[in-house]
């Protein structure tokens, strides 16, 4: 049955509440934001690594006679010759994703292909270039393991660890009336920024300056300090800039060490910039992940069994688990569930954070079963969604700080048009190609990290915030700013901040979407302090109707300090006082707290998010498109909704490549990552993507923090695929459980 009645969505205004463009736009787009390949330091060389050619075996001769004498090298190094370096610490836990804390070089053991074995150092890129290729490394070649669509057979522990249990759900799935119980994969991903990582380094006998393309300084500086041997204080990390980051640039990765090692060995400044095919080998990926999903329900679409078994792959030394049950044992009410994770060892580099991890894979099973089983039960899979709505987090047994998933899932609906869905396979044309329509919820974690920062507010009317996070393209600085205008009535002209940079106030990383509800607290605090010194300085100097008050008398509004409850206008504006007191700035240190690992917790914080997807298919000539996307996001207090809505918009473009395009594929027989380009790793363009529709909510969750803004960085990714594979289902009649969805899986329909 062809839908006749328009299928276009009712027009909403966009929330532009706060609207503010992005107080860094004008230094990016003049080309003048530094970002860290783009420092040129005097004297400065080139390092460029030499990479294994194979992927499990050893090396048996490196010979680099001929490369030392090529013109320009100054330097070959490798494990006997690039000096001593360390391991980092086992206690330092929530930090350096590299192989077992290792160092580059440590060995002679080469455990996947691409493995730095040695490094060129010389004057120019291309002589470095040029000597790479030069040395002449053989090996011991052994076949390498990068078998894929693994079991549970194959887990490196028999027993997978148990990530949430409640109740008895074998029982219960065994006696439920309608079942499903479906395997789901996703494939290696490869975090593709635009900014190549990247290190300069310099020594200068004492201290090291690194300029890192680094999502975490402050991490990155204990790491390396700990990796070099020198103390924390001796090492300064900068990273003012980034060209985006996905996560592969949240720990520390072994070229940094290089680069320093050389940058000391040689007492020159030296740049290494990872090339794009190394960035498919060196710097982390998402790990393939196979899961298997099992749900049971009463005939009405009670859940009363849910189980969860996901495995993915990691290097030969590391233990990264991708964490597929993070939303599982929240996300629905149902009385018997387990979730348990495994991994297994293969040849490839250590796996590391991508947008969402965990949760996005995670999702894509869980959302698809959830629609599988809306088919079975023939029953709405929106209001299959709404039956089983928790009223708490039944895996921690703790109430939710703020969820307003059923919101968003009806403003969905509404926004998407939904009620003119026709369930019915092949059904629905519109412009004469068959459309399918698919929903999936989503959602992701909200913390706060311990965050110190400054705020001064100086003598000439400016003000300055710094703190020691990272703005990785999401709006760090804009929202910096931002607050500190709202709160100060200094205008944002007026403003500067600073970020990226270890020595300023220690901040957080720019990862799992924390930094904006980590700093918020601190700046906030910052502020007051800073306006408790303008305070004493207007009571203790002459020459202003405030002399001589007490200084818990005075308060601050609009660039003023006057009397409390005084009238609008009224009092100094605060930097007459401070010129009065020939003081240049009052300065607050504030401090906020962490909640991540935080004991005596008593709330459940995440972010929720309804994703609605249509695809057209025209099967004569078996193309799909996905033609529409409307999502509604409840993410706590949105503090600019431009560059919220530009980070939704983006991980929705994320989201289709990694339903319909991404995948690293790795060649079976030498482990090479065969399409390490951008070229042959397909990512969405501007063709693949239509107008996606963002809808805030707007909830504050003030749990979290003062403000009540969560974060919005990565949930725009979650459950995006499981919303297009339901809505090629409702296409064209084919369950795509194996992304990324293949003309060919679609050829049957
Ligand atoms: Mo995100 S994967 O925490 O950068």
């Amino acid at each position: 049955m062809a839908l006749a009645p328009s299928l276009a969505p009712p027009i909403f205004p966009p929330n532009t509440k706060g609207n503010r463009p992005r107080v860094d736009g004008p230094l990016k787009v003049s080309g003048t934001a530094m970002y860290s390949s783009d420092y040129n330091l005097p004297g400065m060389l080139y390092a460029v690594p030499v990479c294994a050619t194979i992927a499990k075996g050893t090396i048996k001769s490196l010979d680099t006679s001929r490369a030392e004498k090529m013109p320009g090298v100054k330097a070959v190094y490798y494990r006997q010759n690039v000096g001593k370096l360390f391991r980092v610490a086992p206690s330092s836990g929530f930090s350096a994703i590299l192989d077992e804390r290792r160092p580059p070089f440590e060995d002679d053991v080469v455990r996947y292909y691409g493995q730095y074995v040695a490094a060129v150092v010389a004057l120019t890129y291309e002589q470095a270039v040029a000597a790479a290729k030069a040395v002449k490394v053989t090996y011991n070649a052994e076949k390498p393991d990068l078998r894929e669509h693994f079991d549970a057979k194959e887990m490196t522990e028999p027993e997978p660890k148990v990530d949430s249990h409640r109740g008895d759900p074998d029982a219960a799935f065994k006696t439920a009336a309608v079942t499903v119980d479906e395997r789901y994969s996703t494939p290696t991903e490869t975090h593709n920024p635009i900014e190549l990582h990247a290190s300069v380094a310099a020594w200068d006998g004492q201290n090291f300056t690194l300029y890192e393309t680094s999502q975490a300084v402050v991490n990155s500086r204990e790491v390396l300090s700990q990796v070099l041997g020198v103390p924390m204080e001796n090492v300064r990390v900068i990273s003012r800039f980034l060209g985006s980051g996905f996560g592969g640039k949240l720990w520390p990765w072994t070229h940094a060490m290089i680069a320093a090692a050389a940058a000391r060995n040689l007492g020159r400044p030296v740049k290494l910039v990872v090339t794009r095919d190394m960035m498919f080998q060196n710097v982390g990926h998402r790990p393939e992940t196979q899961q298997r999903f099992r749900l049971g329900a009463t005939p009405q679409g009670k859940l009363v069994a849910l189980m969860h078994d996901s495995i993915n792959h990691t290097s030969i030394l590391d233990d990264y688990s991708e964490g597929c049950s993070e939303a599982t044992p929240y996300s629905y009410s149902v009385a018997n569930l387990r979730a348990t994770s495994g991994i297994v060892r293969r040849n490839v580099g250590t796996p590391t954070s991508m947008r969402g991890p965990g949760a996005v894979p995670g999702l894509f099973a869980m959302e698809s079963a959830m629609d599988e089983l809306a088919v079975k039960l023939k029953m709405d899979p929106i209001e299959l969604r709404l039956m089983n709505e928790p009223e708490k987090d039944e895996g921690l047994d703790l109430p939710f700080s703020s969820r307003h998933f059923v919101e968003c899932i009806k403003t969905g609906a509404e926004r998407f048009g939904w009620s003119n869905r026709n369930p019915e396979v092949g059904s629905m044309k519109k412009d004469g190609k068959i459309i399918g329509w698919g929903v999936a919820g989503c959602s992701w974690i909200a913390e706060r990290m311990t965050t110190e920062a400054s705020v001064e507010l100086r003598d000439d009317g400016t003000a300055r915030v710094s703190v020691a996070t990272q703005d990785i393209g999401t709006g760090t600085y804009t929202i910096l700013s931002q607050v500190v205008s709202e709160t100060t009535g200094i205008p944002t002209d007026r403003i500067e901040v600073v970020l990226g940079d270890t020595s300023l106030p220690a901040g957080p990383m720019s990862g799992g979407s924390w930094a904006t509800a980590s700093v918020i607290p601190a700046v906030l605090n910052a502020i007051e302090k800073a306006q408790q010194v303008l305070f004493m300085a207007a009571a203790s100097t002459g020459g202003t109707p405030l002399n001589k008050q007490k200084p818990d008398a005075l308060g601050f509004a609009k660039g003023r300090v006057m009397v409390k409850g005084g009238a609008e206008g009224s009092g100094v504006p605060f930097e007459e006082i401070l010129r009065k007191a020939n003081v240049r700035a009052a300065t607050g240190q504030g401090k906020s707290e962490g909640t991540l690992g935080a004991p005596g917790r008593k709330y459940s914080t995440h972010s929720f998010g309804a994703q609605f997807a249509e695809v057209t298919w025209e099967p004569e000539i078996a193309r799909l498109r996905v033609s529409r996307v409307v999502t509604v996001i409840d993410g706590g207090r949105i503090m600019n909704p431009k560059p919220a809505r530009n980070q939704i918009e983006g991980a929705v473009v994320m989201g289709i490549g990694m339903a319909l395009f991404e995948e690293t594929v790795y060649d079976q027989r030498y482990g090479a990552p065969i399409n390490n380009n951008l070229a042959d790793y397909i990512v969405a363009t501007n063709a693949d993507c239509p107008a996606i529709d963002v809808t805030f909510l707007d909830h504050p969750d003030l749990v979290l923090n003062p403000l009540g803004a969560r974060g919005i960085g990565e949930i725009g990714l979650a459950g995006i695929a499981a919303a297009i594979t339901s809505a090629v289902y409702h296409a064209t009649g084919v369950r795509v459980r194996e992304l990324p969805v293949r003309i060919e899986d679609l050829l049957t329909a």
